[in-house]
């Protein structure tokens, strides 16, 4: 019977999950509006806006490898957006490479003339290991959707397609990318059900039905792909250090560790870890909430951590769509221990509105009102320079600075674990990962 007994459990673990996934949003997560910002007073003299004319809008998506920068832009994003309502036959999108340094005009990277609809969002570039050329992912949210691999050469400014990619489960409505080695990838699909209603009521919903895929190009003759998990509107991605940072819209940034299994384990051994979750990640994962609503990733290696750009809020994001200003947020997530092994608590005034568990943040770019740059959705640090892009503004974000605003370190950051405390928190601690089971099981 199918409303026997059974639906009890079913419908606590529901009930379980939806609690422990709210309670993971930012505190107060619909009205986070803290107060008491400074304004840009160091933009004008550190940053400025480039090549409007070229990178024209739409730009969702930078990365640097050495002395150049590669921007998805897609102007035409608002007639395909489902926000915003899909016209047919909507032109392309563009990806572009420039030469940051020499700042020769940036070149476009042409698709075959029969391609069809491209639809750019987020990209990854990686340096390829035994060449000095760069491996280009590229995501295209178009209906058919694909990821197209090209290699770039820096010497002959060459490009060559190396893989065009379609996967019924693997590739769904790709957003970002994050190579885990020359010819494996992980990337998120932000909706499970793009171009349909049931996008919209998903994304609304919270639910995990946007996923995180898998492709293998190991064998050119034989690509494989996989869906390895569910998330909720996952955006950016970043995979560093063992750890996958998934970017989820709507509530912060998770990290999960890989499974890497030491090699003398007992096979038997590592299967019953593998089976231990459908994502072959360790069960335990981490939650950073961020101030806001986090969309791409990227890695900082001169900053040693992770880069996430944010938007203000569900309401901000739509005004923006319609052509209003809104503000730009980028931040360096800071998860450090202090030397008595608590955690670093980070505070900046963007930053301070979080509970301290989650002060991990140390602001980047801050621009209230959106008036020098709106609707940052991308951020990239590299030489120097931090990087960033929106797809309400035309032109590429450049500030030239190095290093890092003083860290302040309260001094009291917690009482001491009274151990009836301790216990709670452990108590805390085996019920998220039991839900994550449960949430496996389903
Ligand atoms: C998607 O694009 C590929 C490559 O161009 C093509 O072979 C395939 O027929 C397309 N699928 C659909 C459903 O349009
Ligand atoms: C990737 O593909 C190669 C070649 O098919 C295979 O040997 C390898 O085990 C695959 N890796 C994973 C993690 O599935
Ligand atoms: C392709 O690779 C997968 C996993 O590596 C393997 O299970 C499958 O048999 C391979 N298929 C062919 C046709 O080689
Ligand atoms: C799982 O992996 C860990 C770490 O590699 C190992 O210590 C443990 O024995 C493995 N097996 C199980 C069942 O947890
Ligand atoms: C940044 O915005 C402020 C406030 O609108 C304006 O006064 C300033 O000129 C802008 N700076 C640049 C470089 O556009």
């Amino acid at each position: 019977m199918m409303f026997g007994p059974a639906m009890f459990p079913m419908l606590w673990f529901l009930a379980k999950g939806l609690w422990g996934e709210y309670t993971k949003r930012p505190p107060l997560w619909l009205s986070y509006e803290p107060e008491a910002f400074p304004e840009v007073s160091y933009y004008d003299s550190i940053c400025s806006v480039t090549h409007p004319d070229i990178f024209a809008g739409g730009c969702e998506d930078i990365k640097i490898v050495g002395d150049y920068a590669f921007v998805s832009c897609d102007p035409y994003m608002k007639q395909s957006n489902f926000l915003t309502g899909r016209t047919p036959n909507t032109p392309s999108g563009s990806v572009y490479i420039w030469n940051y340094v020499t700042d020769e005009t940036p070149m476009t990277v042409n698709l075959p003339e029969d391609f069809g609809e491209f639809r750019p969002r987020g990209l990854s570039a990686r340096q390829l290991s035994d060449s000095t050329k760069i491996r280009l992912f590229l995501t295209n949210a178009a209906k058919n959707a694909s990821i197209e691999v090209y290699d770039f050469d820096p010497e002959t400014k060459g490009l060559e397609l190396f893989a065009s990619l379609r996967h019924k489960d693997a590739i769904l409505d790709p957003a970002a990318i994050a190579p885990l080695s020359d010819d494996q990838i992980f990337l998120t699909n932000t909706l499970g059900y793009p171009y349909s209603t049931l996008g919209t009521l998903e994304a609304l919903s919270g639910f995990p039905i946007g996923t995180i895929g898998y492709m293998n190009l190991t064998d050119m003759t034989n690509i494989t792909g996989k869906s390895v998990g569910g998330v909720t509107t996952p955006v950016g991605i970043e995979f560093v250090d063992e750890t996958l940072y998934v970017a989820s819209f709507q509530y912060g940034i998770y990290g999960y560790r890989l499974y890497i299994p030491p090699a003398d384990l007992d096979p038997e051994l590592v299967a019953e870890n593998l089976s231990l979750s459908r994502m072959h990640f360790y069960p335990g994962e981490t939650v950073y909430r961020t101030p806001y609503l986090p969309t791409h990733l990227s890695y900082s290696e001169e900053l040693g951590g992770i880069v996430s750009a944010a938007v203000p809020s569900y309401s901000g994001e739509i005004k923006s769509w319609y052509g209003r200003s809104s503000s730009s947020w980028a931040g360096l997530l800071v998860d450090r221990q202090q030397e008595d092994g608590k955690p670093l608590v980070v505070s900046d005034s963007v930053t301070v509105g979080l509970r301290a568990a989650d002060r991990k943040w140390q602001t980047l770019f801050w621009d209230k009102g959106g008036e020098n740059f709106s609707g940052l959705k991308s951020m990239s640090v590299a030489n120097g320079r931090r990087f960033g892009v929106s797809p309400h503004q035309a032109g590429v974000l450049v500030c030239k600075t190095n290093g890092l605003e003083a860290v302040e370190v309260p001094e009291t950051v917690e009482k001491d674990d009274a151990p009836a405390q301790a216990k709670e928190r452990q108590r805390n601690k085996d019920k998220l990962e039991h839900m994550y089971l449960a949430k496996d099981e389903l």
